[in-house]
C-alpha cells in the first residue's frame, strides 16, 4: 500500500515537473526572442535601525514601511531587487560607487542632496520632533540652546540644530544610528533628541511610565522620504516612478502607511 502510494506521488511530480521544465522552456524562448535573458537584479541599501520604516530582525530579515513600499514599488513596475543592510553613511557611499543602485532609508529630498542623487516623487510625509524630559524647560528649539542634543549625523535632524546654533555647536553629538542616539537619551547623557518624527514616535511609544515630551517647533518644515539613486540613473529611476505612480493610484501605498501607522 505504502510503496504504491509513493509510486503515484512520484509518478504525479515527474509529470508535474516535466510540465513545468517545458512551461519554462517556452517561456525563456520568448524572453530571448524578446531580447536578453538575464533580468537584472538591483540592489536596494538601507539602513536598517529605523523602525518602523527599517528594521532587522533577529532572523536577517529586513522588514518595516519603506522595505514594503519598495517591494511593491518593484513589483508594481516590473522590476527584480535584493536588499542589503548598509547603515546610514555607507548607504551614500554605495550609490557613488556603484555598489548599491537604490537607496530608501526615511531619506529626506533635499535641496543639497540632489546635487549628487536624483530622487522619485515623494512616499511619505515628514517632520522633525524634539524629544526632551517630561519636566524639561524647553519648550521650542532655541531654548535647547546649551544643551546636550543628540542626532543621527549626516540627517536633517542635525541639520535643524546646525541650522539654529552652528555647525560647530559644542553640544550636538552625532551619532552613526538613531538608536544610539535614543539610548543616550534615556540613559541621561543627551539632554534632547531632535529626529523624524515617525521615529521617535516610536521609540516613546515603547515605553511604560511616560515620562518625556515630544515638541514641534513653528521652524520645522514638512520633509518629503523619497526613493534615490546616483544622480543621472534616470532608467531605473522612471521605473521606480512609474511603480510608485501605480502604486499611489491603486491604494497599495497609503494602505501599507496605514499598516504602520494607523490613522496618525
Ligand atoms: N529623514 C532624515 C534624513 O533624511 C533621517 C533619515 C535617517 N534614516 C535612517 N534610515 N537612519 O536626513
Amino acid at each position: 500500500m505504502k510503496m504504491g502510494k509513493n509510486w503515484l506521488t512520484s509518478l504525479v511530480l515527474t509529470v508535474g515537473v516535466g510540465l513545468l521544465v517545458s512551461a519554462c522552456g517556452s517561456g525563456g524562448n520568448q524572453a530571448a526572442s524578446g531580447g536578453g535573458t538575464s533580468e537584472k537584479v538591483y540592489v536596494v541599501g538601507t539602513d536598517a535601525a529605523y523602525p518602523p520604516f527599517q528594521m532587522l530582525e533577529a532572523d536577517g530579515k529586513i522588514t518595516g514601511h519603506d522595505i514594503d513600499v519598495m517591494n511593491a514599488v518593484a513589483e508594481a513596475a516590473g522590476f527584480k531587487i535584493e536588499w542589503k543592510n548598509t547603515g546610514w553613511d555607507p548607504l551614500f557611499d554605495g550609490l557613488d560607487r556603484g555598489t548599491v543602485d537604490i537607496g530608501i532609508s526615511s531619506i529626506t529630498i533635499t535641496e543639497k542632496r540632489k546635487e549628487k542623487y536624483d530622487f522619485s516623487e515623494p512616499y511619505f510625509v515628514a517632520n522633525q520632533l524634539i524629544l526632551v524630559a517630561e519636566d524639561s524647560p524647553v519648550n521650542t528649539l532655541a531654548d535647547l540652546k546649551g544643551k546636550k542634543i543628540g542626532v543621527q549625523g549626516a540627517t536633517t535632524g542635525g541639520e535643524v540644530v546646525k541650522k539654529a546654533f552652528g555647525d560647530t555647536y559644542e553640544g550636538l553629538k552625532e551619532y552613526d544610528d538613531m538608536p544610539s542616539a535614543v539610548d543616550d537619551f534615556f540613559n541621561g547623557r543627551v539632554d534632547a533628541v531632535v529626529g523624524d518624527n515617525g521615529v521617535i514616535q516610536y521609540y516613546v511609544k515603547k515605553i511604560e511610565n511616560k515620562k518625556f515630551k515630544l515638541i514641534k517647533d513653528d521652524s520645522f518644515e514638512v520633509e518629503n522620504y523619497g526613493i534615490m539613486v546616483k544622480k543621472g540613473n534616470s532608467e531605473i529611476m522612471g521605473k521606480i516612478n512609474e511603480g510608485l505612480k501605480k502604486i499611489k493610484e491603486n491604494g497599495k501605498l497609503e494602505e501599507i502607511r496605514k499598516q504602520y501607522f494607523g490613522d496618525e
